[in-house]
C-alpha cells in the first residue's frame, strides 16, 4: 500500500511499512542493524531513530515525520566513548557540562565529524550530543552498537510524543518498530546548548535549567531573537508544539468558568469547569503532563486550551516556552 504525503520540498511516496511493537532492546536494535527506524523512550520524550552513519535510513526519518530536511537531528550516545565517533573536538566548555549533566536531559552542540553524514546535520558542521539516563534507553543504545540520531517521534508540528501510544497515534505504518517503555517522567525535550564557542549558549530551554547551567557555566548567555532561523538555531524558526485546538495562556486561573469545548491545565483550580480539567499536582507533574494533555484534548474535539501562567524559574522556564510557542502555533 501507499500513501502520498505533503513534505516541504515535494510530494512524496512513503511506502506503509509493518510497524512492530516490543519492549525488547534487543529485537529493537535489530531493526537499526538492518537499515531501520525505531521509535524509542528517552526520560525527556520518545525519539525515532536511525544509525548515524546510515544515510538512507536517516532519510526515512525525515519522511516519516515529514520533517524540514533543514532541520538537524541530535546523535545519542550510550556510553562516553561513543562520543569520539561523531566529533572531532569536545570544546573545553562542553567537557564541564558533560561531567555536569551527561547521563540527562542535555544536549550540547560540538563540531562535527567529517565521517557523520551531511543529512543527520542538515548540512552544518557541527552536531548536538546527548547520553539519555533512561534505563530502557541505554540499553537499546548499547544493542546497536552505534550512535542514534533521533529527532522527536511524532509528526511535525504535533506535540512531541510522551507515551508509546501517542508514538503510535502519529507514525503507525511509518517506521519499523516502536520499543514501549513507560510514559517519559520529563516530558519536555532536553535542554540544547551550542559549546562551540568560547562560551557556551543556550538554544533550547529544558529540564535542565539556567539556573543549573549557571552553576557550572557562569559565562553561559542566552540565544537572541537574532539567533532565529540562523545556523546557530536551525530549529526555533519551525512551528512546534502545537495541538489543534488554539492555545491560551491564563493569568488568573482560579477566576476562570470554563465551557465545554474548553480545557484547562494548571496548579491551580478553576472557579467552574468542563470535563477536560487537568490540576497538576507540581511544576514537574505540569511539565511530564502538557503534552499528552494537549493530544488529549485534540482527540476530544476540544477547541480552546487554557495553560494556568507559571513562574519562569527551574523547569518552569522551559514550560513557558513550549506553552508560548504552542500558543503562537
Ligand atoms: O529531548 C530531546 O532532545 C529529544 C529526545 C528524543 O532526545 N529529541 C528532540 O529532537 O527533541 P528534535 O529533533 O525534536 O529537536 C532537536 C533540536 C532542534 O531544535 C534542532 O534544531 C536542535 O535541537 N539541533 C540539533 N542539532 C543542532 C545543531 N547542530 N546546531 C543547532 N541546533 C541543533
Ligand atoms: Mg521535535
Amino acid at each position: 500500500m501507499c500513501r502520498l504525503l505533503r513534505s516541504d520540498a515535494s510530494w512524496v511516496t512513503l511506502i506503509s511499512v509493518k510497524t512492530v511493537l516490543t519492549q525488547s532492546a534487543i529485537e529493537a536494535a535489530a531493526f537499526i542493524k538492518r537499515g531501520g527506524i525505531v521509535a524509542f523512550p528517552t526520560e525527556t520524550v520518545y525519539g525515532l531513530g536511525a544509525d548515524v552513519f546510515d544515510e538512507s535510513a536517516i532519510r526515512k526519518v525525515f519522511t516519516a515525520k515529514n520533517r524540514p530536511a533543514d532541520n538537524p537531528l541530535i546523535a545519542h550516545i550510550g556510553s562516553m566513548d561513543q562520543i569520539r565517533l561523531i566529533t572531532d573536538r569536545i570544546p573545553s566548555s562542553a567537557e564541564k557540562l558533560i561531567e555536569a549533566f551527561f547521563p540527562g536531559p542535555l544536549t550540547i552542540v560540538v563540531p562535527r565529524a567529517s565521517t557523520v553524514p551531511m543529512i543527520a546535520t542538515a548540512g552544518l558542521d557541527t552536531i548536538g550530543v546527548r547520553m539519555p539516563a533512561n534505563k530502557l534507553a541505554q540499553d537499546f543504545l548499547r544493542e546497536c552498537g552505534v550512535p542514534i540520531v533521533a529527532p522527536s517521534a511524532n509528526l511535525s508540528g504535533r506535540p512531541s510524543p510522551t507515551t508509546w501510544q501517542s508514538v503510535y497515534e502519529d507514525l503507525d505504518g511509518r517506521i519499523d518498530c516502536i520499543l514501549q517503555g513507560e510514559p517519559t517522567t520529563i516530558g519536555l525535550e532536553s535542554t540544547v546548548v551550542d559549546c562551540r564557542g568560547a562560551h557556551p549558549v543556550l538554544l533550547r530551554k529544558g529540564a535542565v535549567s539556567l539556573e543549573n547551567l549557571r552553576a557550572v557555566a557562569p559565562e553561559i548567555s542566552e540565544a537572541g531573537a537574532e539567533d532565529v532561523g540562523t545556523a546557530r538555531s536551525p530549529g526555533l524558526k519551525h512551528r512546534h508544539y502545537s495541538p489543534r485546538a488554539q492555545v491560551m495562556i491564563a493569568d488568573d486561573a482560579s477566576s476562570l468558568t470554563l465551557a465545554s469545548t474548553e480545557a484547562y491545565i494548571g496548579l491551580s483550580t478553576p472557579e467552574a469547569g468542563s470535563a477536560h480539567i487537568k490540576i497538576c499536582s507540581s511544576i514537574n507533574d505540569y511539565a511530564a503532563s502538557l503534552f499528552e494533555f494537549f493530544r488529549e484534548c485534540d482527540r476530544c474535539g476540544i477547541i480552546a486550551i487554557f495553560c494556568e501562567r507559571v513562574e519562569e524559574t527551574g523547569i518552569g522556564a522551559a514550560l513557558m516556552d513550549r506553552i508560548r510557542r504552542a500558543a503562537e502555533g
